[in-house]
């Protein structure tokens, strides 16, 4: 697939929330280039939301040189950053949780793994009191870890 100029790079927008952005961001008529490294989305996920004209660019973000050719290329005025691993075990999403009276433990694998992620907060409008509250959660998380 070519790599056309694009108004907006949306990174993890074959993932669930980048999907319903990019429909969303088709449907405003803006151009839009996808980076994805396709570990979680599929561009499957773009074409039931009828915008399968979209360029899917199959990056993984941590690999800078690639992404960094493709940002001079693409030249966007924003970039959209969803690129991340997001993960809440379904059996604590209150709809399964209240419907099927649902216990975190039982399910002791998925619980045991998200009790071993922690996702981190960024974005454009944090203050350096919340950046200065992330760091130092993280901090306190370091200290629990260690003892
Ligand atoms: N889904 C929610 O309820 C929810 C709520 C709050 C915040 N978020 C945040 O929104 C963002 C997206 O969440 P989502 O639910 O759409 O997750 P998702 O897993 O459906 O989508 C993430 C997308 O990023 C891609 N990806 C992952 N690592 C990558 C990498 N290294 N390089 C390139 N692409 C990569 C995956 O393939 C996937 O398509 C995450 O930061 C998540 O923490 C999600």
């Amino acid at each position: 697939m070519s790599l056309r100029s694009g108004r907006t790079v949306v990174t993890g927008g074959c993932g669930f929330i980048g999907a319903h952005l990019c429909a969303h961001l088709v449907q405003r008529g803006e151009d839009i280039v996808v980076v994805d490294d396709l570990s979680v989305g599929s561009p499957g996920n773009l074409e039931a939301l009828d915008v399968a004209a979209v360029d899917v660019q199959t990056v993984d973000i941590r690999d800078v040189e690639s992404l960094t050719r493709l940002l001079r290329k693409s030249r966007p005025e924003k970039v959209i950053h969803l690129a991340a691993v997001h993960f809440i075990p379904l059996h604590v999403h209150p709809y399964y949780r209240e419907r099927y009276a649902l216990q975190p433990r039982d399910y002791p694998n998925a619980w045991g793994a998200y009790e071993r992620i922690v996702s981190l907060p960024i974005y454009a409008k944090m203050t350096d009191d919340d950046v200065r509250h992330v760091i130092d959660a993280v901090r306190e998380i370091a200290r629990e870890a260690a003892r």
